[in-house]
């Protein structure tokens, strides 16, 4: 069978989550997240995060995203991001529908927010007719595969604070950016004063379960009556939290997320220098973004899984997991170099 490189979405479960899964499948346990396991990921989290964390475990990535921004937002408020954060273009308009809050996009080339770009947005302030700026949203790693820096972060946090707005950080790949920066979880989030992180487990190497972390100023008084009146808090919670537990043990995440960004790394190298092949956006994390000449993504996809991200230019994308091999790479690369060549 080929490898596919669709996303960090197809690949299997991580042996040690799926021990996790297997040690907390005996007797009875109080449900809805008073159960140890859920107790213990919460220390872990507190652990990882700093002690002001709190965190609330939910079952994927939009409802993190979209439940964490309730929280943040007055009703009259909306969240600055980039033009190309998932938020905007792959959650269906659940942040419109299910949360009732509009977003205020910025175009940004490479997926990143900076202080001058979210200026733009921060307009028509205390004027009634106007959408007020309350959250700027950044993630990290972004969409196409950028990196935020500490340094970064933290300019967006101070001008966010200035303006008396948040600092919300999609983390739906944060281990990939903690592990290719090589930093702890927190050097990206708390002490770059993120507010709020949607903290991805998914893509880490979960079943399921990701994880929404509060950082201050009192958001988690709302957050169990937003959470389970946006029908994401998990009877049997244990079985999240068992896989959450598993993945920040022994930072298993930085294994799984950082051997995800060296296959990304080895396959960038190996088709750079490939005539006809045009790397398109820094690989920085777990994922290559690649133009090819006219015909050859759909040669390539006949036998290999991997998006066609931007149908109008034909940019690739080409994503790895933790479960890449590195044979599977050097294949690819040959089969890239085969069909370019
Ligand atoms: C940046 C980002 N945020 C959030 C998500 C979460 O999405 P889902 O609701 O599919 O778990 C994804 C998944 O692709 C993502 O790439």
């Amino acid at each position: 069978m080929r490898a596919y490189f669709n996303s960090d979405n197809y690949a299997p479960v991580l042996p040690e989550v799926m021990d996790a899964l297997a040690a907390v499948n005996h007797g009875h346990e109080p449900a809805y997240g008073a159960d140890p396991a859920t107790a213990r990921v919460e220390a872990l989290i507190r652990a990882e995060f700093g002690e002001r964390a709190h965190a609330f475990l939910v079952l994927n990535g939009t409802a993190a995203n979209v439940v964490t921004l309730r929280a943040m937002l007055r009703p009259w408020q909306g969240v600055v991001c980039a033009e190309s954060a998932h938020l905007n273009v792959d959650e269906g308009g659940a942040p419109e529908r299910m949360g009732g809050f509009k977003l205020l996009t910025v175009a940004a080339p490479d997926g990143k927010l900076t202080p001058e770009l979210v200026e733009r947005r921060i307009v028509r302030i205390g004027d009634e007719h106007a959408v007020q700026p309350g959250v700027v949203s950044v993630t990290q790693s972004t969409e196409l595969g950028t990196l935020y820096t500490p340094d970064e972060l933290r300019a967006l946090a101070d001008l966010a604070h200035a303006h008396a707005m948040r600092l919300h950080v999609d983390g739906a790949r944060l281990a990939n950016a903690a592990a290719a920066l090589g930093v702890p979880l927190r050097a990206i989030t708390t002490d770059a004063g993120a507010d709020a992180v949607s903290f991805g487990g998914t893509k880490a190497g979960l079943m399921l379960g990701e994880a929404i972390v509060l950082l201050g100023d009192g958001l988690e008084g709302a957050m169990p009556y937003l959470r389970k009146q946006s029908m994401q808090l998990a009877s049997k919670m244990r079985y999240v939290a068992a896989q959450f537990e598993a993945l920040l043990t022994d930072e298993l995440w930085r294994r799984a997320a950082g051997h995800a960004n060296a296959m990304a790394a080895r396959l960038a190298a190996a088709v750079e220098g490939l005539d006809g092949v045009r790397i398109t956006q820094p690989v920085q994390a777990n994922v290559v973004f690649a133009v090819l000449p006219p015909g050859v993504a759909e040669r390539l996809q006949a036998e290999w899984g991997f998006y066609t991200w931007d149908e109008h230019t034909g940019e690739v994308r080409w994503m790895c997991a933790h479960d890449t091999r590195a044979e599977d790479v050097d294949a690819f690369a040959a089969a890239v170099a085969d069909a370019v060549g």
